[in-house]
């Protein structure tokens, strides 16, 4: 498998990082979405996307450990601390893309809710004897904490990708270096 260099990025870094990221955006509005609405025709297909596009997720996560992060282009000009910076955005994008489904897998799961991928059971629910219409928590405890984590990193990844994309945009616009451009397979010079 083609590695990234400092000119081109491999294809494989750029086909993931743009399906991780329209899938993200796309489960962000739906996850806000539902919630706010209280639309619970939606919880299944948010849970079933967000269990798909973990196993993409995890593939990048791999392909990161083994492939480095991108080095920066020839033509950027940045100094320490932007560096430092950007570092951090993406460890934080990386982290909190892992942590969102891990999260919602064990809000899920310990919430009695089981995990239901367009119909196939990955992880049964647990309905109450008494009422069959509602379910039982296996653990509240566990379910509690997925709860406060897919809530608490959905923030922070929204504001990591809202300062990824100001980085991407400064690099553009500003600097006009091919930052940007060799995420979208032109080589940089
Ligand atoms: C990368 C993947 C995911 C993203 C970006 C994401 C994002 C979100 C967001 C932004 C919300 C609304 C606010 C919140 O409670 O945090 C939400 C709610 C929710 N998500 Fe996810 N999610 C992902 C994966 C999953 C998975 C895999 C499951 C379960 C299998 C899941 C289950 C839920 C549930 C049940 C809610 C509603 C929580 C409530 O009613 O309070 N999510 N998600
Ligand atoms: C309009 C949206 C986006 C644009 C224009 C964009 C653009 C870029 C560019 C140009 C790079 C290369 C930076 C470099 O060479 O140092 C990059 C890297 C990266 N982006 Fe994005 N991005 C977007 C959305 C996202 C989203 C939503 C995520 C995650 C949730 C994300 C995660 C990352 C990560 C982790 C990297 C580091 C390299 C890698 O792992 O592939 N990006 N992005």
């Amino acid at each position: 498998m083609k590695k990234d260099s400092i000119e081109t990025l491999s294809s494989l870094t750029r086909t993931l990082h743009w399906c991780v990221a329209i899938g993200i955006f796309a489960l962000l509005g739906v996850g806000v979405y539902m919630t706010d609405q209280k639309d619970y025709s939606l919880y299944p297909i948010h849970k079933s996307v967000g269990f798909l596009f973990f196993w993409l997720i995890l593939l990048r996560v791999f392909w990161r450990m083994v492939n480095g992060w991108p080095r920066p282009t020839l033509d950027s000009h940045f100094s320490k601390k932007e560096h430092t910076l950007s570092l951090i955005v993406h460890w934080t994008l990386i982290l909190s893309t892992l942590l969102m489904p891990i999260s919602g897998l064990l809000m899920s799961s310990m919430g009695g809710h089981g995990i239901y991928v367009f119909g196939l059971e990955i992880f049964p629910n647990n309905p109450d004897p008494s009422n069959l219409q509602k379910v039982l928590p296996l653990n509240s405890m566990l379910a509690g904490m997925g709860k406060n984590m897919h809530d608490w990193v959905s923030s922070i990844l929204m504001a990591a990708i809202a300062l990824h994309i100001a980085g991407v945009l400064k690099h553009h616009v500003m600097d006009k270096d091919s930052t940007l451009k060799r995420m979208m397979g032109i080589p940089s010079k």
